[in-house]
């Protein structure tokens, strides 16, 4: 007779297995640990880069195979290909411990399709496609015998000077963990040991964000308290995710190196968060440390860094030449170091490399993997929902299909190789579609485009643009194509002045006057300053970098085959000196009512508080009403809930998509309050005049907060809920109140 199992050992059984499965890796970790010499575990901590697409200062190696040989390393980055990484895994073979190295790359938007830059992917607020996305790009990685990816990164981020804005989600800390968590699903699968499966790496742990006046590697120095509400929150989610690996930061937080901070890497990821994965240093930041003024050699440095927590050293030479030492003057204890050879080991065994150090490395997979057309799609599909539509007065879009004579004219128009951003993966003849391409996809020869350059993207030279108004005269539409090349934005790119650079924006003036019918695309890493064109031009949408697809994601906006939905997920400031320029501000005890309200308020004398465009600002080709909140209850105890609803209808004659996005403000707490912060968003597809009903729930997570005590709690008290559009587009209030 069939025995069928019991409820709750079934329920039971995949966490029991999932248990057995970790103390079968113990023991495996155990059982290599206790055969290593201290040099080979010390051999495990360090990591070396290829030659190839090296991301920073490279100090060549010439004997790297021979220590690898001899057992002197334990993973290797910026090593790629099936054919490549078996051949340096096959060296690995040949030490005596026949440890694998584990690979690891910065796919950090795409290994061989190209996709939208992580900010751009943040405007679509499309959990699901940027979970996909980083799916598509693991099996593209995994295929090629890479094992990890140096990405999500997840730093919030408030200034966009810093150049490094174009790899995070942007300013928010709801959105950017929302992102974090979906990131590291997608680039981990089902779980490392599949393989399609890489390990991920939350970086850069940790506010490497808040580097003072925006320039990139500057200290960060901030309040425990701002640390744990707006910075750390993502961190906590791609731990909740699963996140394989993290990597720390080249910024001192508050006078202390991230890389030498206990605080950050034992006391709240190890310690408080429990985590077991492994923490790399970011490149050389080990070594950095003397630059710091933190330690006075590499060996200090590799004390300080091992001791707070920093498992493997990327390309600083520290832990190599100093740890045995370090132990041999007992100034380092062997627990130290077992502590991390483990966390290292533990994830090899994981991805199955001591069964198979080979099984990544298949050339037949790779083949059938990269630029798969599933993957191209991906990115289209991707790239389209990224775009954010800023401006359309006089439904000037979508485009017709019977236009004659349309001008593609600007500096970006027909670059290929800006649309694939800083962090794309270089690769021989790499096809990505400029704009003017995927215009010329679209239309074929009903159309016929026209082109001119009009100037370069940051020189003063204005003598191209009279052959510019000259093209634009005989069109009957003008698409421009401006911003910044993909070294404008990036790690190592920050920027003073973030204006369009050079003249773009006089000759969009100049095509302008021709008063002829103007687009205005602009893209770029980072939110940029462009004044003049936004209160001018009738229709203008951000692009981004949009990756391999971005001139044909650009043509199907463009022409209405696929409707915008993008928001922004930064702030666009007016002017440099707003910033840092956020929407989650504090009131102060004198707001400003509005931009005119200066007398004795906190505001500037010359420049509004505003900023030109607002986070989560993003208009449609369709218009959409919102009516009829209800809340269940107005009064709720901590342990209540209060269900939420209202009507979104499509008021216009597009299908399209909308986010509606929820604000609350706790109105008086004993830690000041942002007037707005966003708790919770949905993206709602509604057809031409369908109306549906949303519904959303307030719990006591979402009235929490940090407290004085860097407690998280609900206090009693008032609280505004908002339904909006942008954070700066409220259709619909209620308040209501949590009592004790
Ligand atoms: C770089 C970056 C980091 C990257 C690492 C490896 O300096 O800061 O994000 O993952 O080095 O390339």
């Amino acid at each position: 007779m069939r025995r069928y199992l019991p409820l709750a050992l079934i329920l039971v059984l995949p966490f029991s297995s999932a248990l057995a499965q970790d103390k079968k890796i113990e023991k495996k970790v155990d059982s290599v640990l206790k055969l290593m010499t201290l040099d080979e575990k010390i051999g495990q901590l360090n990591q070396y880069t290829g030659d190839r697409d090296a991301t920073g200062p490279i100090t060549n190696n010439p004997n790297k195979l021979k220590d690898i040989r001899d057992g002197k390393l334990g993973s290797m980055l910026n090593v790629r290909g099936a054919k490549e990484t078996r051949e340096v895994q096959e060296v690995a073979m040949q030490s005596r411990m026949k440890i694998p190295l584990i690979f690891g790359l910065d796919v950090i938007h795409g290994y061989r399709v190209t996709f939208p830059i992580p900010l751009a992917e943040a405007a679509s607020w499309d959990l699901e496609a940027m979970e996909n996305g980083a799916r598509v790009a693991a099996r593209e990685t995994a295929a090629s015998g890479v094992h990890w990816t140096f990405a999500p990164m997840v730093d919030i981020a408030r200034d966009p000077r810093w150049g490094r804005v174009m790899e995070g989600a942007g300013e928010d800390t709801y959105l950017g963990s929302k992102i974090a968590f979906a990131r590291v699903k997608g680039f981990q699968g089902k779980g490392l040991g599949n393989l399609d499966a890489i390990m991920a790496c939350a970086k850069h742990f940790a506010a490497y964000g808040a580097a003072i006046a925006g320039r990139d590697y500057n200290a960060v120095d901030m309040s425990e308290h701002t640390l744990w509400e707006t910075y750390l929150p993502p961190f906590k989610a791609a731990v909740d995710a699963g996140a394989a690996t993290f990597m720390n930061s080249f910024n001192t937080l508050n006078g202390i190196p991230a890389t030498g901070s206990s605080y950050l890497q034992r006391d709240i990821l190890k310690g408080q968060w429990k985590y077991t994965g492994f923490v790399v240093s970011d490149w050389g930041s080990i070594g950095e440390m003397i630059a710091h003024g933190y330690a006075k050699d590499k060996a200090e440095a590799a004390e300080l860094a091992i001791k707070a927590g920093s498992d493997m050293d990327m390309e600083s030479r520290s832990y190599l030449p100093g740890l045995a030492k370090l132990v041999a003057d007992k100034k380092v204890s062997v627990s130290l170091i077992d502590d991390a050879v483990r966390r290292i080991l533990r994830k090899k065994f994981e991805l199955g490399l001591f069964d198979d150090p080979y099984r990544f490395s298949n050339e037949a997979r790779q083949e059938k993997e990269l630029n798969a057309p599933e993957n191209r799609k991906a990115a289209l599909s991707m790239a389209e929902k990224s775009i954010v539509l800023l401006k359309n007065e006089n439904q000037i879009l979508p485009l017709s299909k019977s236009l004659k004579k349309i001008a593609v004219i600007g500096p970006l128009g027909k670059s290929e190789k800006d649309m694939q951003g800083f962090w794309s993966i270089a690769w021989e003849n790499d096809k990505l579609v400029s704009l003017y391409e995927g215009l010329k996809n679209k239309v074929g020869d009903k159309t016929e485009l026209l082109y001119a350059k009009g100037c370069e993207i940051s020189d003063s030279s204005k003598t191209g643009f009279a052959e510019a108004v000259q093209v634009a005269k005989q069109a009957d539409v003008i698409v421009m194509a401006v911003g910044e090349t993909l070294d404008m934005s990036g790690e190592a790119k920050s920027r003073a002045n973030i204006h369009i650079p050079g003249v773009q924006e006089d000759l969009i003036k100049a095509i302008q006057a021709t008063g002829k019918p103007v687009v205005v695309l602009v893209m770029a890493g980072r939110p940029l300053i462009f004044n003049w064109t936004a209160d001018h031009v009738p229709a203008i949408m951000y692009t981004w970098w949009l990756g391999s697809e971005a001139g044909n994601a650009m043509a199907n906006v463009l022409f209405g085959d696929y409707n915008p939905g993008g928001k922004l997920p930064m702030t666009f400031p007016r002017d440099e000196g707003q910033i840092p320029l956020y929407y989650n501000y504090l009131s102060t005890g004198r707001p400003a009512k509005n931009d005119k309200d200066t007398r004795y308020r906190s505001a500037y004398l010359d420049m509004p508080n505003s900023p030109k465009f607002a986070f989560g600002y993003g208009l449609s080709y369709t218009t959409f009403d919102y009516s009829g909140l209800t809340l269940s209850k107005t009064q709720i105890t901590a342990n209540d809930k209060i269900s939420v609803s209202f009507t979104l209808k499509n008021t216009g004659k597009y299908a399209g998509e909308e986010v509606v996005q929820l604000y609350l403000q706790d109105k008086f707490a004993s830690v000041v309050r942002p007037v707005k912060e966003l708790k919770d968003f949905q993206k709602v597809m509604l057809k031409a005049g369908e109306s549906k009903t949303i519904n959303f729930t307030i719990d006591k997570e979402k009235l929490s907060f940090y407290n004085q005590q860097l407690k998280w709690v609900a206090e009693a008290g008032d609280f505004k809920l908002m339904i909006g559009t942008a954070s700066n587009d409220i259709k619909l209030e209620k308040d209501f109140t949590l009592v004790n």
